[in-house]
């Protein structure tokens, strides 16, 4: 017994060695070349759905975002929508994260690379570990605002069979004579679809993935 405790002594040793340069040195390494976004730079070029949030909820938009469709007020949604996005534990149910395994690209778009997550909205990253619904690094595009606004109201309106739960706190009452049930998107569900918007804002276009393929296929 004597001789194996040396040998578990010196294996845990060294497996403590091993997950150091891996887990740490690597990407430690890795990421360091890799200039970082604060937050005002981000923000300097902003998603055309930002701007047509604008144009669909002028009042409640002018009430929480007065400085208008400008960098300052979009810095102010995507930090608030990424602290919704760690509140509501949306990372709970969605990745961050396409992987090089199990063909991911084609169902999700180009595998992420290092690159996307040295920005302050990615940092600390959100990769997640769970994937009860799609991953979202590449959801820019994907969807029309209109599509996320009655998605979020219901899950289950829009894909029958989800588990996505509701969010009726992204919307406040607007009613009018016409419409008495009327609801817009509050400063909360601005923010969170602007985030989920920017995820991926950074490719060219909206890759070819099985979702826009199969689409075509349909048309
Ligand atoms: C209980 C698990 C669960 C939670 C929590 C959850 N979702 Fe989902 N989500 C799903 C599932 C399942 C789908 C796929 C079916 C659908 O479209 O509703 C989905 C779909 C989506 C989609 C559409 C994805 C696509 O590419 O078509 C978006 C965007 C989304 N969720 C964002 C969010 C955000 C933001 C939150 C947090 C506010 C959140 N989800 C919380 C399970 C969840």
């Amino acid at each position: 017994m004597e001789r194996f405790s040396t040998v578990f002594l010196i294996a845990g040793v060294a497996f403590f060695g091993v997950s150091v340069f891996v887990m740490a040195w690597m990407p430690f390494v890795h990421m360091r070349d890799i200039p970082y976004q604060p937050l005002e730079q981000v923000s300097q070029e902003m998603i055309p759905e930002f701007a047509q949030l604008a144009e669909m909820f002028p009042d409640a938009f002018k009430r929480y975002y007065p400085a208008g469709v400008t960098p300052v007020s979009y810095a102010k949604a995507l930090r608030l929508g990424r602290d919704i996005y760690v509140a509501e534990a949306c990372w709970h149910c969605h990745s961050q994260y396409v992987r090089p395994v199990s063909n991911e690209s084609i169902r999700f778009g180009p595998v992420s690379v290092a690159a996307e997550y040295a920005n302050a909205l990615e940092f600390p990253q959100l990769f997640g570990t769970r994937r009860v619904g799609p991953d979202l690094i590449r959801e820019h595009g994907k969807h029309t605002n209109d599509w996320h606004v009655a998605h979020f109201w219901n899950p289950p309106d829009i894909a029958p069979t989800s588990v996505m739960p509701r969010y009726p706190w992204f919307y406040e009452a607007a009613p009018t004579e016409a419409e008495p049930d009327r609801y817009v998107l509050n400063e909360r569900g601005i923010a969170i679809i602007t985030f989920v918007q920017w995820l991926g804002s950074w490719l060219e276009e909206y890759p070819a993935t099985l979702y826009n393929l199969n689409a075509a296929g349909a048309r």
